[in-house]
């Protein structure tokens, strides 16, 4: 793809419908690719300190000279800037320049400013669009698009939300050259999700771009983020409040959410490289129920391991204990009238959501896996 283009997918919700772009150098073209989405010349930028010190200069420059007037805001970067604190702070910060109702945030930067941000436009002024550029390859393959919005509380993570979709996703590979290499990994581990869900295809074309991939190769990983921006965008458009085949996108995150609460969120574990140990038990349980065969879950686990995601609970932490695990399992949102919902599988891009899943024989899995 020559520099200057760029592919445009849609997020298919009749009025509510968005396009994503993908390509490369888009934020320096943000003037002319934005304007047609703004219903005013007048943006809040959301972004965190990291990502502010390297692009914010860039959307500056592409704005400037285009008429549309903007006041960055820039917050610490981490889980802790999704809080009741930030939220409140962001919306005074904006009211404070007196906003008009047609105004646009402008969520730049990863999942906790795009989570962040899409919350805080969908209750200013009982609602203003909004904008995502995702800078982490998580966000640009997850959470920029399907309007899931939110913030966490004491409670959990993620608890306080809203489904709030955005106007635009402009996902700019070039983004991702400063992204360190452990995050870009956590997001490749939702990328992986995807072709474990219900295209194995897909996998199968990412196990033969592994070495590719390793060497940050930009083509292939744009192909990567326009697959899964897809197969996100088939789902959220089939069922975008999760009643039904939504919960797919799961798959991986009952345990992976769990080990998260365990370890506390304290940079330590990341949320893809959770996925990714998520992922590999929601396999290797699948196996043990006899649903899916040994071979495809040591599938998966050789190409998580060939880019260098974590696939056991020993890869990430020394100490663990079943009931605590259980205990996270049971406090996730996703578990309701106190009954655990697993996605498992049945092969390799054949995921399924099973409801009332055995406590016992969960408990028997995570002991054995804790051993
Ligand atoms: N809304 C959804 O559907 C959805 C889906 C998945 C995850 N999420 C949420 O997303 C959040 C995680 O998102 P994330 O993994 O993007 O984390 P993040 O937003 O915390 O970003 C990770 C780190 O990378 C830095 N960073 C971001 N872009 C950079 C860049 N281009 N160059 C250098 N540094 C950069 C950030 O400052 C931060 O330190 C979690 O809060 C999770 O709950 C939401
Ligand atoms: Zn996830």
């Amino acid at each position: 793809m020559s520099p200057d283009r760029f592919t445009t997918l849609t997020v298919s919700l009749g009025a509510r419908s968005y396009p994503i772009l993908i390509g490369e150098q888009l934020l320096s073209r943000a003037g002319e690719l934005l304007a047609p989405h703004l219903p005013l010349k007048r943006v809040f930028i959301i972004t965190d300190e990291h990502v502010a010190k390297a692009h914010l200069p860039t959307l500056q420059a592409a704005l400037s000279g285009t008429g549309i007037r903007y006041e960055a805001i820039i917050l610490p970067p981490g889980e802790q800037t999704k809080s009741f604190a930030m939220f409140e702070s962001v919306l005074t910060e904006i009211l404070s320049h007196k906003p008009e109702r047609k105004v646009t945030l402008i969520a730049l930067g990863g999942g906790v400013i795009g989570d962040l941000t899409g919350f805080a436009a969908s209750a200013l002024l009982r609602g203003v669009g909004f904008i995502q550029i995702p800078t982490t390859l998580l966000s640009q393959v997850d959470s920029s698009v399907g309007g899931k919005t939110g913030i966490n509380s004491k409670h959990g993570k993620n608890l306080i939300g809203s489904f709030y979709q955005p106007q635009l996703v402009l996902a700019d590979m070039s983004l991702l050259d400063t992204l360190p290499k452990r995050e870009l990994l956590a997001g490749y581990a939702e990328v992986v999700k995807y072709g474990l869900i219900n295209q194995p295809e897909f996998f199968d074309w990412l196990v033969s771009q592994e070495a590719a991939f390793n060497r940050g190769d930009k083509a292939i990983l744009s192909r990567m983020v326009e697959t899964s921006c897809q197969a996100k965008a088939e789902i959220v458009a089939a069922d975008e409040h999760e009643g039904g085949v939504r919960a797919l996108l799961n798959l991986g995150h009952t345990f992976g959410h769990a080990l998260e609460k365990v370890m506390g969120y304290d940079g330590r574990l990341l949320h893809g490289e959770a996925v990714a140990i998520g992922m590999m038990q929601a396999f290797r349980f699948s196996s043990r129920l006899g649903l899916c065969s040994e071979s495809d879950v040591q599938r998966v686990e050789k190409h998580l391991k060939a880019v260098g995601l974590p696939t056991g609970l020993y890869d990430i932490h020394d100490r663990w204990n079943a009931n605590d695990l259980l205990e996270a399992m049971y406090q996730d949102k996703k578990v309701s009238a106190g009954t655990l919902t697993f996605i498992l599988a049945k092969g390799i891009g054949k995921a399924f959501i099973a409801k009332d899943v055995d406590p016992v024989s969960v408990r028997t899995m995570l002991e054995e896996e804790i051993g």
